[in-house]
Parts: structure tokens; C-alpha cells; sequence
């Protein structure tokens, strides 16, 4: 894991809190309003007509808010969930063994389903289409091939990396839905409701301090928001006020816009020894001391995400927009 207070990535700090302040029923959950709107329709059509939901894709970048959504939806069908992960289901008597034990309607949500298995992917396919698993009983000439039936199920899917997922895979689910990074007003709220569930007060702009550095993500946010309240605690009465939180954000090195130092050091290397690029990642990863990979994963996807960074076919290259925001001149390009 890595222990950078701004990845979107799950931390351990974040995991016994994140559980309690997860939103339980779709009014909750604050944003992602067109997902919401259509997830709605199809639960209360598959309520009226007693039937498992469609299966659903969800897919979009960490900490975003898919597996909160997954169990959503279930609490809003009011149907159990059983909750499993690509990586987890080793052999396909594993998946076979979580199938017959689902309840008529059943949500069985597998996270980071682009890690499954072949074999076992093999296995899903007719469960999802058909409710049934083929087996082979007997070898050689004698063998022959046997249905079972399963419970109807709505299998709920998530990833980050929907590219990844085999096409056989992704054309059985019915309905797919990408989930969005969160804006300024949808982060702001969630401070609040967030801070309220903490009970610890908060005032003025803080909730909109603590947003515009969380770079979209819900996670960031719910992170960003209990340093704050342990500086607030600390330093002042426990009530985090606009100059508190503006102090504890610069202490922990997040700037207005969300980067981090590691985000600074590269622009800053990128600017200083390559006149802002191109420059390939090979070079960047090299003189900052990081792996190209962590770059390609980790750094920069937000950076390209907010316009800091393009991506050209002779490199990266340092845009107008970042030059302005770390108050450089911006150089004159041929
Ligand atoms: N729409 C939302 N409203 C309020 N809080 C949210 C919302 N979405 C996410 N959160 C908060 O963000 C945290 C992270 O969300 P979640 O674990 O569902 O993300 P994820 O997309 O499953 O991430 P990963 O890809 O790492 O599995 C949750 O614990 C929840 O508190
Ligand atoms: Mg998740």
C-alpha cells in the first residue's frame, strides 16, 4: 500500500472507518446522479416484478464509490449480498460452492472481477446467462454432462480497469455503468455528512477547503478530513474552522488544487531538467528515483486528469495551466 495521504487507493487507516461511513441506501449516496437515476428505475422494476436485478458493471477509478453503491443496491432490493473478489475465487468449485449457497435474488458482488480467473470466468458465463452450472460427471467414453440449476442472482461486478475484462465477460452484463470523479459542491457535501457522522463540527468554507483538495474522490476526502479533525483537536478546540483546516492541509503538504509533494517534485524535475518535455516517463521515473510503473499508475493519471500533464507520442509535457498553477513563468514553446 502505498502511504502518500492523497492516493486514491484504499489505506489502512481508512478501513475500519470507511465501513461506518459508508451511505446505505441510494438517497445517501451523495453525486452520480445519472447512475443513480437509471440504478433506481431497475430496482423498483425488479421489485414489482419479484426478479433479480440485471447484472451491473461498475467501473471507474479507486475510491469512487463502487462497493458502497454494491451494497446499495442490495440493501434497496433488500436482498443479501455476499461479497467476494476476482483474485479470491481460486478454482471454479469455489465459485460453484458460492452459487448453490446464493437465496432466490441474491446480489453476489465480486470486486476487481478483471482478476478472475479463466477457468473460473468460464464457469460464471452460463451462471450469469442461464442460473446454471455444467458439469462433466465421469471420464472417457462414459462421461457425460450434467445441469444444475441456480437460484436467479444478480451478480454485481466491479472494476478499475473495465479494458481489461474479456468481451464474453463484460457483453453479460446488463447494465454498465461508469462512475464519475465528484465535483467541488458533491465533495463538499460529503464532508459534511461525513463530519456529522463523526460528530465533529465544522464550519464556514472548511467542508469546500477539505473538497477542492481531494481530488474527486470520496476516499481523499473522508482521509483528508479526519487529519484535519485530529490538527483541529489538537491545536484548537475540536471545531474546525476555515483557518484551522487551511493550516492542517498545508502542514500535511496537499495544496488547493490536491497535489501532493511527490506531485510537485516531479513537475518541478520535469520543468527543471527538461524544459517541461517532452520527456519520456522512462527519464521522469529515473530522476525522481521511482519506478516508470508507480508513475504511470500512481502519479500521473490525476495530473493528466486536471490538464497538469499531456501525453504526447515523444513524452510527457508539462502544460500551460501547471506552469500558472506553481506560479512559473511560462516558457515559450517552438
Ligand atoms: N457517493 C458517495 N457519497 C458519500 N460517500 C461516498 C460516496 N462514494 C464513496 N463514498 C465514501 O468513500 C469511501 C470509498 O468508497 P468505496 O470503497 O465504495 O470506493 P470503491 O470505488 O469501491 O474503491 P476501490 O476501487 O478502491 O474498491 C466509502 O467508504 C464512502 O464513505
Ligand atoms: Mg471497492
Amino acid at each position: 500500500m502505498e502511504d502518500r495521504i492523497v492516493t486514491a487507493n484504499l489505506m489502512m487507516e481508512d478501513q475500519t472507518a470507511e465501513f461506518s461511513l459508508r451511505p446505505r441506501y441510494l438517497t445517501e449516496y451523495i453525486g452520480q446522479a445519472q447512475v443513480k437515476d437509471n440504478l433506481k428505475i431497475y430496482i423498483e422494476a425488479a421489485k414489482m416484478r419479484n426478479e433479480a436485478l440485471d447484472h451491473v458493471l461498475l467501473y471507474g477509478p479507486p475510491g469512487l464509490g463502487k462497493t458502497t453503491l454494491s451494497n446499495i443496491i442490495a440493501n434497496e432490493l433488500g436482498v443479501s449480498i455476499r461479497t467476494t473478489s476476482g483474485p479470491a475465487i481460486e478454482r471454479p468449485g469455489d465459485l460453484a460452492a458460492i452459487l448453490t449457497n446464493l437465496q432466490e435474488n441474491d446480489v453476489l458482488f465480486i470486486d476487481e472481477i478483471h482478476r478472475l480467473h479463466r477457468t473460473v470466468e468460464e464457469v460464471l458465463y452460463p451462471a450469469m446467462e442461464d442460473f446454471a452450472l455444467d458439469f462433466i460427471i465421469g471420464k472417457g467414453p462414459s462421461a457425460r454432462s450434467v445441469r444444475l440449476d441456480l437460484p436467479k442472482f444478480t451478480l454485481i461486478g466491479a472494476t478499475t480497469r473495465a479494458g481489461l475484462l474479456s468481451a464474453p465477460l463484460r457483453d453479460r452484463f446488463g447494465v454498465v455503468s461508469r462512475l464519475e470523479f465528484y465535483t467541488e459542491d458533491e465533495l463538499s457535501f460529503i464532508v459534511s455528512r461525513t463530519a456529522d457522522l463523526l460528530d465533529v463540527g465544522i464550519i464556514g468554507e472548511s467542508s469546500r477547503e477539505i473538497a477542492r483538495r481531494s481530488r474527486g474522490t470520496p476516499r481523499i476526502a473522508n482521509r483528508l478530513l479526519k487529519r484535519v479533525r485530529d490538527y483541529a483537536q489538537v491545536r484548537g478546540d475540536g471545531m474546525i474552522t476555515e483557518s484551522l483546516a487551511q493550516e492542517a492541509l498545508e502542514r500535511i503538504q496537499v495544496d488547493p488544487m490536491g497535489l501532493d509533494a511527490i506531485d510537485h517534485k516531479m513537475l518541478h524535475a520535469m520543468i527543471a531538467n527538461y524544459k517541461g518535455g517532452p520527456v519520456g516517463v522512462d527519464t521522469i521515473a529515473a530522476s525522481i528515483g521511482e519506478e516508470s510503473q508507480t508513475i504511470e499508475d500512481v502519479y500521473e493519471p490525476y495530473l493528466l486528469q486536471i490538464g497538469f500533464l499531456q501525453r504526447t507520442p515523444r513524452g510527457r509535457t508539462v502544460t500551460a495551466a501547471a506552469y500558472r498553477h506553481l506560479g512559473l513563468p511560462i516558457p515559450e514553446r517552438s
